[in-house]
């Protein structure tokens, strides 16, 4: 039987630097798992606009749609701030997202034991933290019509809209759902239901999908403002979070900085499943190409190496080896290693992104 394929796209900045590490680690599984992936890189962001004028080429999409799972590191940069916005890095990771339909973004924020002290919050709000945020991805506010800069009267007016068709709500809270029978069956929705027509329907339908196809679970509705200052206040009452595609990009940084570093977190983006059961899928850390540390090794690659955990589970049905890679990454924190951006309280000197890398092979190693 073929392997598996994976297409990685490490892009700008820091990108290219944890995809690396990430890339040692497909090849570990591959030599020590006998769990070998066809792998291909091309370009994403600015790194593609460099080369071919565009922040994804027609070829990379086409083979993004073909693939078994897409990587990617992280877009952007202060190089590309004056590009016109339809050529932007960050348009290249959209339109991915959009024509891949992937509609659920998982972000899971789980605050490891070794890191419990590092958060900016106290040690008993945070330690043992395991939640997850299920974020719409390919509607609301990021992609509504009429959006523009328009002229009105005598000035500009900038305008996005927000929009949620019935189906779109409807499919993102039923793999909120799937995914909280697998965990504490408790979903909190957050919108703004309060202000927002969009949030009104939000809460309707999240409630009506709830009752017909998942009464085991326990759903409870939440305005995103008191989302925010609840997942600082007491974030473990949550389980499994869904909101839309703006809340879930800034409550899913917010939950970030629980486990310690924006370096941590991992994503999944998945679509409606293939003809073989596959999701299509697309990985990538949830922090951005970090231009104030890039191309100095100081890079964190923990959320980029947990991406690829998540693609063994939710791609490859390897949820033991995903365990694995999950468990050496707890393990070389445990062991001490730190890269900057994890200098808690008790100091010690920095390691590398590289040895950063070198510490979780060691521990996959040991884990044989
Ligand atoms: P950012 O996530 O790149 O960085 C925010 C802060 O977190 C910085 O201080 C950075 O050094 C730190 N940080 C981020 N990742 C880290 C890691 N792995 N290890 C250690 N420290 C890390 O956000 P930003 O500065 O607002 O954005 C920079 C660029 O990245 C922008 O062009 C933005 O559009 C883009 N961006 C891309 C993605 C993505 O590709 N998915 C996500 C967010 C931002
Ligand atoms: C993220 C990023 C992206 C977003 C940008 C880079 C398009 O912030 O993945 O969280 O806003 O979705
Ligand atoms: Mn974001």
């Amino acid at each position: 039987m073929a392997n598996p394929s994976l297409l990685i796209l490490p892009g700008d900045g820091i990108g290219p630097e944890v995809m690396a590490q990430v890339t040692r680690i497909i090849d570990w599984f591959g030599e020590k798992r006998d769990l070998a992936f066809d792998v291909e890189h091309d370009l994403v962001g600015g790194a593609a606009y460099d080369k071919h004028g565009t922040p994804l080429h027609d070829d990379t999409m086409a083979r993004a749609l073909e693939v078994d799972a897409v990587l990617l590191g992280a877009v952007g940069g202060p190089k590309y701030d004056d590009l016109d916005f339809s050529v932007k890095p960050e348009r290249g990771l959209l339109r991915l997202r959009k024509e891949m339909d992937l509609f659920s973004n998982l972000r899971p924020a789980q605050c490891f034991d070794a890191l419990a002290d590092f958060s900016s919050l106290k040690k008993d709000i945070v330690a043992g933290l395991d939640i997850m945020i299920v974020r719409e991805l390919t509607s609301g506010v990021y992609f509504g019509e009429p959006r523009g800069i328009f002229e009105e009267g005598n000035e500009h007016v900038g305008i996005n809209t927000q929009r949620y068709t019935e189906s779109e709500i409807e499919r993102v809270a039923r793999s909120a759902f799937e995914l909280a029978r697998r965990r504490g069956s408790k979903v909190c929705s957050m919108e703004k239901a309060n202000v927002m027509e969009s949030g009104i329907l939000w809460r309707e339908v999240t409630q009506r999908v709830r009752d017909a196809e998942y009464p085991d679970i326990e759903l409870s509705h939440m305005y995103a403002d008191n989302g925010a200052m609840q997942l600082v206040r007491a974030p473990k009452q949550f389980d499994v979070i869904v909101t839309d595609n703006l809340f879930g990009d800034i409550l899913s940084d917010c939950a970030a900085m629980l486990t310690g570093s924006l370096g941590m977190l991992p994503s999944a983006s998945l679509g409606a499943p293939n003809a073989d059961g596959r999701p299509k899928a697309l990985y990538e850390p949830v922090h951005g190409s970090a231009p104030d540390i890039a191309g100095q090794g100081k890079a964190n690659p923990i959320a980029c190496i947990l991406s690829f955990a998540m693609a063994l589970r939710y791609s490859f049905d390897q949820g033991d080896e995903a365990a694995r890679l999950e468990k050496a990454v707890e393990q070389a924190l445990a062991d001490g290693a730190r890269t900057p951006d994890l200098m808690g309280p008790e100091g010690g000197t920095p390691i590398t992104t590289e040895e950063m890398g070198d510490a979780i092979l060691k521990a996959l190693d040991a884990s044989l």
